[in-house]
């Protein structure tokens, strides 16, 4: 794919009123999923789950593109037709995962560096003749005590720039997904803070590796009070402090950014995203969304692993990817969520 093609594939990824569907857990991360459900994660569970969400009827009005894991790129609905295939006939993008998860930092207690380079070149060849058009790598970085170290911010800056370079020579957009997570005490200045920090780190990195923003999409993660901490930012402040943070280090060159859900819940992933896109804040990149779990929850609890479930399963993605559609817009109203699944 030229650079040209690159660049048109990110800009329609990020079309107005379209977002992304991220569906690309590792088996640890949807066993955790399906242990919610009391369901166990077997391959034929998993291919199961995954031909519900991309069979939901008309899902392609709301979203351009899917992440996929591995295993469900190679994977076809139980009447044999490939997940590829099924992509294409909707005019849905296939993405994929193809970092091999974050570890631990050597030297650095409660640090992670992501890996997954080694044989990526090779890698990335296969998943294009697979259909793969689009990949992810996600970094995370941690905020606590002395932390995010300046190691843990140059090494994951580094792995994800060496990982986007290698997506662009194979012809593949790349996301790159720095996820400042929301785990901690921390108030929303702090995290602020470490985003910006995190942000400038990672453009930083991707100019010296020579990686085209043009044809790069930015995955983030939003401004948020830590988890655990006593005063929760409201839905204006966490829309003007993500805004203010983001047009502060990124680019204007990038053609999209799409946020992670990161543990918020499903309604206020929307109406962050809802904020931001009704603001009066000039922005050079359109603000949409690349959410997994503010996507799937209810049609994960809606399903239950039962056949019986399917139609309602199905109707609660929908339902959420109108939502999020909307909130891209600036046109979301809580009182929507009324609104029957
Ligand atoms: P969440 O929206 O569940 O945070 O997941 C997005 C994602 O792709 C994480 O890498």
């Amino acid at each position: 794919m030229s650079a040209q093609q690159m660049e048109d594939s990110a800009r329609a990824l990020v079309a107005p009123g379209k977002g992304i569907l991220a569906m690309d857990e590792s088996l640890p991360t949807i066993k955790k999923r399906f242990d919610a459900i009391s369901l166990e994660s077997t391959e034929e569970t998993r291919r199961a789950y995954r031909e519900l969400l991309l069979t939901t009827p008309e899902l392609e009005e709301f979203i351009s593109g899917v992440i996929l894991f591995d295993e469900t790129l190679r994977q076809s609905t139980r009447d044999g037709t490939p997940f590829t295939s099924v992509l294409r006939d909707k005019g849905i993008t296939a993405g994929i995962k193809v970092d091999a998860g974050a570890k631990p930092l050597a030297g650095h207690p409660g640090e992670k560096v992501t890996e997954g380079l080694d044989g990526l070149r090779e890698r990335l060849a296969e998943y294009r003749d697979l259909g793969a058009r689009f990949a992810k790598w996600r970094a995370v970085i941690t905020i606590g005590d002395g932390i995010p170290s300046d190691a843990c911010l140059e090494a994951n800056a580094h792995a994800l720039a060496r990982y986007a370079g290698l997506c662009q020579e194979a012809g593949l957009v790349p996301i790159v997904e720095p996820e400042v997570l929301i785990d901690g005490d921390h108030g929303i200045e702090r995290c602020f803070e470490a985003t910006e920090a995190t942000l400038r780190r990672v453009f930083d990195e991707l100019y010296r590796q020579g990686v085209t923003l043009e044809c790069t999409l930015l995955k983030a993660s939003m401004v948020l009070s830590g988890k655990a901490c006593p005063r929760q930012a409201g839905v204006q402040e966490v829309a003007e402090q993500t805004v203010r943070c983001l047009r502060r280090a990124v680019p204007g060159a990038v053609p999209g950014v799409v946020f992670l859900s990161g543990g918020q819940s499903a309604e206020r992933a929307t109406a962050h995203l809802n904020a931001m896109n009704a603001m009066d804040v000039a922005h050079p990149w359109p603000l949409g969304f690349s959410y997994a779990r503010a996507l799937q929850e209810p049609a994960l609890k809606a399903w239950e692993g039962s056949d019986a479930n399917l139609p309602g399963a199905q109707r609660a993605l929908y339902h959420r990817a109108k939502l999020n559609s909307l909130a891209r817009q600036g046109r979301y109203d809580e009182e929507m969520e009324k609104a029957a699944a």
